[in-house]
């Protein structure tokens, strides 16, 4: 079919045309909203570099989870800023830890709203990595230990979901065999299965104060040059019984996130990283972009990706945007 009997411009021409042969959509139902629990009573302090997130105590969280939960966004992922760090990251796997009791007072005043936790030690170690050192790197099988002591303690607490984000080996096996033992089942683990080692972390690290100490995180979060590597990564995971796999960062690896939707069927995610929404934020405020329109033309592209949910800062923005219409 060629011009000028086929004419592309044909079906592009009304508006009800267009709304008709919309290949991908968007709605509510695919959002997660990330939130950063802090330590403490009446504090909401905002990200400078993440304009609108804010560190905040468990008060003010449970208010924007509120707000959060009335514009149909299902779920919150939750990240700790905990009262004390340590060498191995107590606060994590403490029934009386920031997160622990964050997810209690939310599930009591927002109980529609799922939430979901982020499993990983960097945000309690006074180090910052993600796992237990020994000889000045990461301890795989120790750290196991610990992420699966970190998992069964949100569970108990009444946490929906649990999200490992720590890339360690064996993680999802050492989570689920803990739960099962636990008769916690039915929580499902949604696996930060594709992780790069990633400059889009940065505004995050100031967001959860989890900046490493020293080193950097490339002996365990995967390299960006790779691609096959991350069907084998996902791969891994799955067998090990995630319920569902992401792919993070979002926009530079929208080619990851095909991969992963041609390659496997399970649920997919991807995460709309903290340097992704950084880089929005302050080009909207210079005025050299349209805010809105970027955002929404950024979700779509990663459905169109093949991603069922986002987990992102944009979340109630784009929800709003949504239910306006
Ligand atoms: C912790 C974790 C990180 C993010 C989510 N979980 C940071 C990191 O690995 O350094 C990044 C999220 C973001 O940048 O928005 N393991
Ligand atoms: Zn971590």
């Amino acid at each position: 079919m060629y011009y000028p009997q086929f004419r592309a411009r044909r079906i592009r021409g009304k508006e009800v045309f267009r709304n008709m042969v919309r290949e991908t959509s968007l709605s509510a139902h695919d959002l997660i909203y990330p939130m950063f629990s802090a330590f403490g009573k009446g504090i909401k302090k905002e990200i400078s570099s993440m304009p609108g997130i804010y560190q905040q105590s468990i008060e003010h969280i449970v208010e924007e989870a509120q707000e959060v939960h009335e514009l149909g966004v299902p779920a919150v992922i939750l990240f700790g800023i905990p009262e004390t760090k340590d060498a191995v990251g107590s606060d994590a796997y403490s029934d009386t830890g920031i997160i622990q009791e964050t997810i209690r007072a939310l599930k009591k005043q927002v109980p529609g709203l799922a939430v979901i936790t982020d499993v990983c030690l960097c945000e309690y170690t006074d180090h910052g990595h993600c796992g237990v050192i020994r000889d000045g790197d990461v301890d795989n099988d120790a750290t196991l230990e610990l992420l699966a002591k970190e998992a069964l303690s949100h569970a108990r607490a009444g946490a929906d979901m649990v999200a490992p984000s720590d890339m360690m080996d064996g993680r999802v096996m050492a989570i689920r065999e803990i739960l099962d033992e636990n008769a916690f089942h039915d929580i499902p683990i949604m696996s930060y299965a594709v992780k790069y080692a990633s400059g889009y972390y940065g505004p995050f690290r100031e967001a959860a104060e989890s900046t490493p100490q020293f080193g950097d995180r490339r002996s365990y979060q995967m390299d960006p040059a790779n691609r096959l590597e991350a069907v084998r990564e996902a791969q891994m995971d799955i067998e090990e019984g995630a319920d569902l796999i992401m792919v993070k960062p979002g926009l530079p690896y929208l080619d990851i996130v095909r991969d992963m939707r041609n390659e496997f069927t399970l649920p997919l995610a991807v995460y709309n990283v903290s340097g992704e929404y950084s880089m929005v934020k302050a080009a909207a405020q210079k005025g050299w972009i349209d805010e809105e329109r970027v955002v929404m033309e950024t979700m779509m592209s990663f459905k169109r990706a093949g991603a069922n949910l986002i987990l992102t800062y944009h979340a109630k923005d784009v929800a709003r945007i949504l239910k306006r219409g």
